[in-house]
């Protein structure tokens, strides 16, 4: 197996709760990232989905430089990046770079496009010689999709589809091999997401690209991902291909994100159970004991208080193989299939 271009190893993010103004005071701490791992592999897209605060953009701005990890590993090509300073530390940032969910806010608005895209090379001057800036500017704004003409112009003249584009064109001005796309389609409408979807595509075949990509919807994350990791309470609960994770689920909280995604057809719409997840989620401040999931399971036990879950193949896969065997964890996975195979317009089968 070659060696992954990218992979995380205990990933901590814990923002520390002060109280006093004068004195300060540690008096606990917001667990947003709490223990992650996953790994990528070169040219492949991995999912990473989540409810709304689950740490998923922590995780994104540690592996682009923009948070300290307060604890593990991020290794680039086998090296740890997180220990890096200075031009070791620049030389690497350069090959992961960031695309953002808001197009709205995350360009600046009193910036032309030419001098947004091309800020990158005052940063890294040796990515590109002075005089060939404008070229190639003009080039990415091509790659994307946009014209090459519109370099002089400002954010506010475009659409939230061609400001995304602006976005990623921004991405790329380094030839990064990673992108890092924090829920890049979630701020626009459903019409346009499917073309920067297309765009994201089209260039990881033509950039050679590896892809994170974040987001809170599951179909969204379907479509794009080759493998899907599932995060929850700032830990990743369970993770395999797409075909795994869709179609053979065993880690309860996965079961029932895909039991509310939408199903187009009405008849396999009927016959789908939805699973409705009790009380809230808890507060990243103060993370249950044992599985974090448990305040929330429908088949929690004395045991998930008591002891927290690896993640690991479940030891009832683990001899069998077969789709159901990848990480899940949970102490007491079970396959459940909760989305209608696709085109089978009914029964999805499966233990129900
Ligand atoms: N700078 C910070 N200081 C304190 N807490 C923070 C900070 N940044 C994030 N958090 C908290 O960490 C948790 C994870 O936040 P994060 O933004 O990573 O979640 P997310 O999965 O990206 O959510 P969303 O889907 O809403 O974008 C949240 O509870 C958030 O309030
Ligand atoms: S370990 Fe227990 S609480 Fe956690 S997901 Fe599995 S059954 Fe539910
Ligand atoms: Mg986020």
């Amino acid at each position: 197996m070659p060696e992954p271009i990218l992979e995380v190893r205990g990933l901590v993010k814990h923002y520390p709760l002060t109280r006093g103004i004068l004195l300060r005071k540690q008096i606990g701490a917001v667990k947003a990232v709490d223990g992650v791992d996953f790994h990528l592999d070169r040219g492949e897209t991995l999912g990473i989905v989540g409810e709304s605060g689950c740490g998923k953009s922590t995780v994104a701005k540690m592996l682009v430089n923009l948070e300290r990890p307060t604890a593990g590993e991020i290794r680039y090509k086998g090296e740890d990046i997180t220990r890096l300073s200075g031009k070791a530390l620049k030389a690497v940032r350069r090959n992961i770079q960031m695309v953002f969910q808001d197009p709205y806010t995350s360009l600046n608005p009193r910036m032309t496009v030419g001098d947004i895209i091309g800020e990158a090379y005052d940063i890294h001057p040796e990515a590109a010689p002075k005089g060939d800036r404008r070229r190639r500017v003009r080039e990415l704004l091509d790659v994307v999709g946009l014209n090459p003409e519109y370099l002089n112009r400002y954010p506010h003249q475009f659409s939230g589809g061609q400001r995304q584009r602006i976005g990623i064109a921004r991405g790329l001005a380094l030839r990064p091999e990673i992108i890092v796309a924090d829920e890049p389609v979630s701020a626009l409408d459903v019409s346009v997401q499917a073309q920067v979807i297309n765009l994201l595509d089209r260039l990881q075949k033509e950039f050679d690209l590896s892809y994170v990509f974040i987001a809170h919807d599951l179909s969204i994350v379907r479509h794009i991902s080759d493998r899907v990791g599932v995060m929850y309470l700032g830990r990743i609960v369970e993770t395999g291909t797409d075909t795994e994770i869709y179609d053979h689920p065993t880690h309860p909280y996965t079961q029932a994100l895909l039991s509310a995604v939408p199903v187009p057809d009405p008849e396999a719409r009927e016959d789908r159970e939805r699973i409705i997840l009790a009380g809230d989620v808890p507060s990243p401040t103060n993370i249950p004991s044992g599985c974090r999931f448990r305040t929330r399971c429908w088949k929690a036990r004395e045991r998930c208080a008591l002891e927290v879950p690896a993640l690991a193949v479940p030891a009832a896969f683990r001899d069998e193989g077969g789709p159901a065997a990848h990480d899940s964890a949970c102490h007491f996975a079970e396959e459940k299939r909760v989305v209608p195979a696709e085109g089978s317009g009914g029964h999805g089968g499966g233990p129900g």
